[in-house]
């Protein structure tokens, strides 16, 4: 008896779960916070830094994997405003990563017609960081296809408070009513500005946190966590992710 009734329950379970992706309802923007590539270096008995560059294989695949899906735009974070804590020498390996990144895939990536972008702190990278990353987003500017951005050197307080400010500014200056303040006027000053918000965020290394990513734009975002180290990431994870994200019901306070 348990067994049959167990039986159904799993029938019913697979019944009522899409097993394939539908391509109707793939999300638009979806935000992934890169996280673990340092336990997946300990765990084989490598420096930190091996799991930065093995990470970044994991970039290439998940960037044609959200390609092929049509996905339109996808954020990888990439350095926090806190990440300058770590010593020296990881932090000035993982500067090094977007030109090494850049210099292997950006052909392809113009091939494929992807738009890479960066969203951050420009006036604190190292000079070729960041003329690696201009130079690809010069180069891609006109691409029509999957947005890639990079969130840099990106802290999500840090754009809230230049976004205040910026507001404040217009204010003193005369050209802005402080009642005439809006959601939407906090928004378009952020960084992110001109992408429409995270449908879905992803985070790696079984971490259940946010560490100070797009706090503002993940509101109502679905949120998808997997113990997977980002170096292993892979298309078959990111299709989990997007299956579980059609499953969900999005009501945005709501009723449906
Ligand atoms: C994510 O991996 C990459 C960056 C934050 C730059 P970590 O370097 O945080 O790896 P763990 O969390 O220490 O394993
Ligand atoms: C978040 O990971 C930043 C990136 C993935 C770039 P961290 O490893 O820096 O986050 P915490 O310190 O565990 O919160
Ligand atoms: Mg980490």
């Amino acid at each position: 008896m348990i067994k049959r009734f167990q039986a159904w329950l799993q029938q019913k379970e697979q019944s009522s779960k899409p097993q394939e992706l539908t391509r109707d309802n793939v999300p638009e923007h979806v935000a992934i916070i890169m996280d673990g590539n340092g336990r997946w270096a300990k765990h084989r008995g490598l420096p930190r830094v091996a799991g930065h560059h093995n990470g970044m294989k994991a970039v290439k695949r998940v960037t044609i994997a959200a390609n092929d899906m049509g996905i339109k735009v996808l954020t990888m974070y990439v350095f926090s405003t806190e990440n300058w804590k770590r010593p020296k020498d990881e932090v000035d390996f993982l500067m090094k990563l977007p030109q090494e990144f850049l210099a292997i895939e950006l052909d392809e990536l113009i091939e494929k017609n992807v738009q890479v972008r960066m969203m951050g702190y420009r006036e604190d990278l190292p000079e070729h960081t960041l003329r690696a990353l201009e130079e690809a987003e010069r180069k891609t500017k006109h691409n029509t296809g999957l947005i890639l951005n990079f969130a840099l050197n990106y802290g999500s307080q840090r754009e809230i408070v230049e976004s205040v400010r910026h507001i404040a500014r217009e204010v003193e200056a005369g050209r802005l009513n402080v009642d005439d303040i809006e959601e939407a006027t906090i928004h378009s000053h952020l960084l992110s500005n001109g992408l429409p918000d995270p449908d879905l965020l992803i985070r790696t290394s079984g971490e259940l946190r946010l560490s100070n990513f797009m706090l503002w734009q993940l509101a109502y975002s679905e949120l998808w966590f997997t113990d997977i180290y980002w170096p292993d990431f892979n298309e078959q994870h990111l299709r989990e992710a997007v299956i579980e994200y059609q499953r969900r019901s999005r009501r945005y306070g709501g009723l449906q």
